[in-house]
């Protein structure tokens, strides 16, 4: 029938997700287990370590998100998991669990694309979010601007060209001496709401690129050598200094936040005109990936969207940071148009993926 269950399994990056969605968008089970404390302590994500920290815990994350949705694994549809992009080890320990649970159910598999589920999330939230769209996907480990114009058929009007927006966010956090181990994003949108977003005049990047492609290292550096000259020692965690060191950190925060957001409306302003050119149809602009989490960026966003006669669709922040949602409601739309594989054959060995 067309009622279906799909289970989504997620291990790109630093969290080990899963999650079980029906076909009418209902999220019956959905875990996410962090490793972002512990790989906070060590100074970013070491692959070997995240692999074993991902390894510990998925059984355990599968079966809570199946018991949450009081499914059985006989029950499903299909199974679904992010193949990539992401560090190969960490995406290899989902991979094979999934691989495990379709063999051994006999069920098909669907590979999913990471940021194609960061995108296609917003049509679970957004029932009647119709291709085409336009999405600005920002992470931890990517920038996109994609015009979506049909399930699988996605052009990219813009990248990255260095570190992705996320990746800065953590650095300066890092930097400021913030406590890091809820994520660098969050620590650095509570931290400026404290600061003067005027205070420091770091530029905008690109400015004179008239394209839709993201710079964030030139940024990063220009806040980093105001962190040298203000003479701030990262090492001295945020909760010791003192009244005048703290409001300094923070007014570079706020600063750098506010240039940080006034390139991507300015990318975000001319994809949007790019798209309506060649899609004029287009009524939303999708945000999403976990820096899509932060409330300033959504703000200004949905102001800059408004000016432009469309729709901000965001999905809430549970769903924008990497989980297993994302990746069970892209599996399901594949799935559903008859984009899967077959079940792993029963003799298939565990390590072949
Ligand atoms: O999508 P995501 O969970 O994982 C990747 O695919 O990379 O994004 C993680 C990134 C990290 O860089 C994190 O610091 C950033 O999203 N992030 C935020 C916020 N929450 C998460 N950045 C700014 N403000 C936030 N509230
Ligand atoms: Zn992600």
């Amino acid at each position: 029938g067309d009622d279906l269950l799909v289970l989504g399994i997620e291990t790109s990056c630093d969290d080990t997700a899963a999650a079980v969605v029906r076909s009418n968008g209902d999220i019956l089970g959905q875990v996410v287990s962090s490793q972002a404390d512990l790989l906070a302590q060590f100074g970013g994500v070491a692959p070997k370590m995240a692999e074993e920290a991902h390894a510990k815990v998925i059984d355990q994350v599968v079966q809570q998100a199946l018991e949450e949705a009081n499914v059985k694994e006989g029950d499903l549809s299909a199974v679904a998991v992010t193949i990539g992009p992401g560090l190969s080890l960490c995406l290899r320990v989902g991979v094979s669990k999934a691989r495990k649970i379709a063999r051994n159910f006999c069920l098909p598999f669907v590979g999913v694309h990471h940021m194609e589920a960061h995108a296609l999330v917003a049509r679970l939230m957004e029932k009647d979010l119709q291709f085409p769209f336009l999405a600005l996907l920002i992470s931890g480990g990517h920038n996109l601007l994609i015009l979506a114009h049909d399930l699988g058929h996605y052009v990219q009007l813009g990248t990255t060209i260095d570190d992705a927006v996320g990746e800065a966010y953590d650095k300066v956090a890092r930097w400021l001496g913030l406590d890091i181990r809820k994520g660098g994003g969050p620590a650095l949108e509570a931290l400026a709401l404290e600061g003067n977003a005027d205070a420091i005049k770091f530029s905008i990047p690109m400015k004179q690129h008239k394209d839709c492609n993201f710079s964030y290292a030139g940024l990063k550096t220009q806040v980093r050598l105001s962190i040298q000259s203000h003479k701030i020692n990262s090492a001295i965690p945020i909760s010791s200094v003192n009244p005048q060191e703290r409001s300094l950190r923070a007014d570079i925060a706020a600063s750098f936040q506010r240039v940080a957001v006034s390139h991507l409306e300015e990318r975000c302003e001319r994809a949007i005109e790019w798209a309506l050119e060649i899609e004029p149809t287009i009524k939303c602009l999708v945000v999403s990936g976990g820096v899509a989490s932060n409330k300033y960026v959504r703000a200004r966003l949905d102001r800059l969207v408004g000016r432009n006669g469309l729709k901000l669709v965001c999905p809430p922040p549970s769903l924008c940071t990497d989980n297993g949602v994302m990746v069970a409601w892209t599996g399901l739309e594949h799935y559903r148009l008859g984009r899967f594989d077959d079940p792993p054959p029963a003799d298939e060995p565990e390590d072949t993926v």
